[in-house]
């Protein structure tokens, strides 16, 4: 969902009217899982994060893949996770990106970010940092993130915003927090937040396995996005809410006639076609970057992928195999 805003964005910014993303010599936009670990459990989580998984990527790699980025010139790149701040590079990965000028965002659940470490994102000059909050009470928020604390969470806004960060807001509806949309957005307005994001829930990874217990009800995203709407409209020129419209078979339709012209990396350096299906176009542990490029271009095309996608715009319950990974390559 994160993902799919900031493409939407990215391809108004760079891709020309007729353009396709098969026309450039690199993707405009890296996505790139750092990590499967996390210090909390969300009932919704789409990346079944919480262990380590033993073939994540080693220093070296993560060095050279970092190289490769900066030759290609990619200008964008997110980190996210699991929780991307608990990986042990983290910090010099950000620095790396940071000193190469590529406008780099970070999505954490804010738990690790203390005021020493707000300045610390302060004095990078990050294009945002984007932090999940699941409600506008501790309540809405911890039942869904088993683990996660609400007050840390908004502190570390707090603390992000004071050091001048570009702080975002992430929010996940479901049925726990639905209702609390309106008073998160006038709260994050509150705090100087320069942004509140949020869309469907993705039946991906966990939100799959808890989909009865989570997924709102029609009436409810009704509501939803009608108060969404409202609130774009009254804060317009304050502060940005953006709200992404479509659930992910709507996305998976529209991206198999636009492919985007971004890439997005897994822990252990294989790299996915697109959030919603199973399909890995890459390895970074086999391929150059230049090389999973072109991977990637070729591989909208094959059956397997278009098939696949079929499948699941007739059953959308068949997105929650997103995550047993089939290899187009060998
Ligand atoms: C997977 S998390 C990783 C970064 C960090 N651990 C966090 O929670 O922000 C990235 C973003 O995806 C969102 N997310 C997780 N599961 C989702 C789902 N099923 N549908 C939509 N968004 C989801 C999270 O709320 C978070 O904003
Ligand atoms: S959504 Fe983020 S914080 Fe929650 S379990 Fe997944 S990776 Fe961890």
């Amino acid at each position: 969902m994160v993902i799919e805003n900031d493409l939407r964005i990215m391809a108004k910014q760079y891709v020309p009217e007729g353009g396709s993303f098969a026309d450039f010599e690199a993707p405009l936009f890296m996505a790139w899982q750092l990590n499967q670990e996390c210090n909390i459990a969300c009932l919704h989580c789409c990346e079944e994060a919480g262990h380590f998984m033993p073939d994540t990527l080693n220093s070296n790699e993560v060095a050279n893949f970092c190289e490769q980025i900066t030759t290609m010139k990619i200008p964008y790149v997110a980190i996210s996770g699991g929780e991307p701040m608990l990986h042990k590079d983290f910090y010099k990965i950000c620095e790396y990106f940071r000193k190469h000028n590529i406008s780099l965002k970070v999505e954490t659940n804010g738990l690790l970010i203390t005021k020493e470490k707000a300045k610390w994102f302060g004095s990078l000059g990050f294009r945002s940092v984007q932090v999940s909050v699941d409600g506008a009470t501790a309540e809405a928020h911890e039942k869904l993130r088993i683990k996660g604390k609400w007050q840390p969470t908004i502190d570390a806004c707090k603390y992000l915003v004071e050091a001048g960060v570009t702080t975002e807001i992430v929010f996940v509806p479901t049925k726990f927090n639905i209702h609390e949309t309106g008073q998160l957005i006038d709260m994050a307005h509150k705090m100087g937040i320069y942004g509140v994001y949020t869309g469907k829930t993705m039946r991906i990874g966990r939100a799959a396995e808890n989909w009865d217990a989570l997924c709102p009800t029609d009436a409810q995203y009704e509501e939803f996005f009608k108060v969404l709407k409202e609130k774009q409209a009254s804060y317009e020129g304050r502060m940005k809410v953006y709200y992404y419209p479509y659930d992910v078979i709507e996305e998976l339709k529209y991206r198999l006639e636009y492919p985007s012209a971004s890439l997005l990396v897994i822990p252990n350096g294989k790299v996915k076609l697109i959030g919603p299906m199973p399909f890995l176009c890459g390895d970074l542990r086999k391929h150059t970057l230049a090389e999973i490029w072109e991977r990637y271009k070729k591989s909208w095309k094959d059956p397997k992928v278009t098939a696949f996608a079929k499948k699941v715009i007739a059953d959308p319950t068949m997105v929650a195999k997103a995550n047993d990974w089939v290899e187009l390559y060998n």
